[in-house]
């Protein structure tokens, strides 16, 4: 049985090579081989590319999967430093990380006090409100990309997003002393416009919403040849997720979980899970679970979740998004398809929670598990308790829940909802008489 909370297991065994704090490891090759069509299968060479040139597909990474379940066990994984990169030889670099050799690692938490309210048998949250350094699941997307980028030679590094991904890149673009242009919608929650500003990006908002800002990094990264996170360097970034299920696999005490809830904006990080979960199993390093991958967007922006819902395979934009969940607000997912495809073909669902949803999921985190997560994850967990509500999780299975990001990011939805502040004078005869007074209403 894992450990309760899991932040890790033993420290490093006694023969393992002494370390400086805060670098990564060296993988034992670089095994990413290519970049690979989604759709035709073609591979090209590793390459700041991510458009297919014959079919237009999507590019994603091709690991030589032979020559890894050679090098990486349980053991050799367990001896390494608690961050994402004891799974280095699954990640696309073709060196040691250059930065946020730290990132990862993050708590996955048995929920004893949301099982008990709700009634469920095994419930996790994997915990990345606490991600370092910026509180959310990009720190993992963006070291990647970023130690890719300096691998490349680039010196330039930007972003189009809704917000997490905008902190996450200005930081590490700090610590790597590189240039960071940051594209984001310019009417994302204030403290994550200061959360990007603080590190000296170059930080513009764009009149339009986060598919305008999208469009506009495309045709800025083709123009001045930049290291887009999120475009030119997709399939590398993108690849950084995978990492939050190696470790949920991990801290599990090597084993999958029958149901995992995740958020969905560009509809990556769900397929990335399952992914992480497959090749795991197909390096022997678990057995498979069947897992069932669930979908959770906010009913004021669900593209992904409304097709899975309405059993279609086709993704029906949202010109105009309308939720307090800015960070899930993308109406036209570059990863929709493949999230689809995730969600159907493992047996998940997707849910749909609306606003007043979102904000009593927040509130039911914190109160039973202590927990402050962002409006995503109010989403991820309202969608969790309208998918057990459906019948589509069993409440006597394995459930992890994702949280990907940090309550005090967005606090702007919850003024006003949370009860005003009593104010009382400074003597103990005002505590007393507040307290007889409360005692009594
Ligand atoms: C907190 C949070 N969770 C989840 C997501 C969804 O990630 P993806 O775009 O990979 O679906 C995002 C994306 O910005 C996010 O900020
Ligand atoms: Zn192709």
């Amino acid at each position: 049985m894992p450990l309760e909370v899991v932040r890790t297991a033993s420290a490093a065994p006694q023969s393992s090579p002494a370390r400086e704090p805060g670098t990564a490891p060296t993988p034992l090759g670089a095994f990413a081989r290519a970049l690979k069509c989604r759709e035709c299968g073609k591979e090209v060479a590793k390459a700041p590319v991510h458009v297919c040139e014959f079919c237009f597909g999507p590019l994603e990474v091709a690991y030589d999967y032979d020559g890894i379940g050679k090098v990486l066990t349980r053991a050799v994984i367990e001896a390494r430093p608690q961050s994402m990169w004891r799974y280095a030889e699954l990640l696309p670099l073709d060196g040691a990380a250059t930065v946020g050799a730290q990132v990862g690692m993050t708590p996955l938490v048995r929920a004893h006090n949301l099982e008990k309210k709700l009634g469920l048998r095994e419930l996790w949250i994997k915990n990345d409100a606490v991600s370092y350094p910026t509180l959310s699941f990009k720190d993992r997307v963006v070291s990647v990309a970023v130690s890719k980028a300096r691998e490349f030679g680039m010196n330039v590094i930007a972003c189009a997003s809704t917000g997490n991904l905008a902190n996450a890149v200005a930081a590490h673009a700090a610590q790597a002393h590189l240039t960071a242009y940051i594209l984001i919608p310019h009417d994302l929650e204030q403290t994550k416009i200061m959360g990007t500003q603080i590190y000296g990006a170059n930080v513009i908002g764009i009149n339009g919403t986060y598919d305008d800002v999208n469009r506009l990094c495309s045709e800025v990264a083709g123009k001045y040849g930049w290291g887009f996170v999120n475009v030119n360097l997709r399939p590398f970034y993108a690849e950084g997720s995978k990492a939050y299920g190696y470790e949920i696999a991990e801290q599990l005490g090597w084993r999958l979980p029958d149901h995992v809830v995740a958020p969905m904006a560009g509809g990556s990080l769900i397929t990335k899970i399952a992914k992480a979960f497959g090749e795991l199993e197909k390096l022997g390093l678990v057995a498979g679970a069947g897992t069932r991958y669930h979908g959770a967007q906010a009913a004021g922006c669900a593209p992904i979740a409304d097709a899975v819902r309405a059993g279609r395979e086709v993704i029906k934009p949202v010109k105009v998004p309308s939720t307090i969940a800015k960070s899930l607000a993308i109406g036209n997912p570059a990863d929709g398809y493949y999230a689809i495809k995730t969600i159907t073909g493992s047996g998940g669902f997707a849910g749909a929670p609306d606003d007043a949803e979102i904000i009593a999921a927040m509130k039911l985190l914190a109160e039973t598990e202590g927990i402050f997560t962002e409006t995503a994850g109010g989403v991820t967990l309202g969608a969790t308790l309208k998918l057990l509500d459906e019948g589509r999780i069993s409440r006597d299975e394995s459930i992890v829940v994702s949280i990907t990001g940090n309550g005090l990011k967005t606090t702007e939805p919850l003024v006003g909802k949370l009860g005003t502040l009593p104010v009382i004078g400074a003597r103990l005869a005002d505590f007393d008489a507040f307290h007889t007074q409360k005692r009594s209403s």
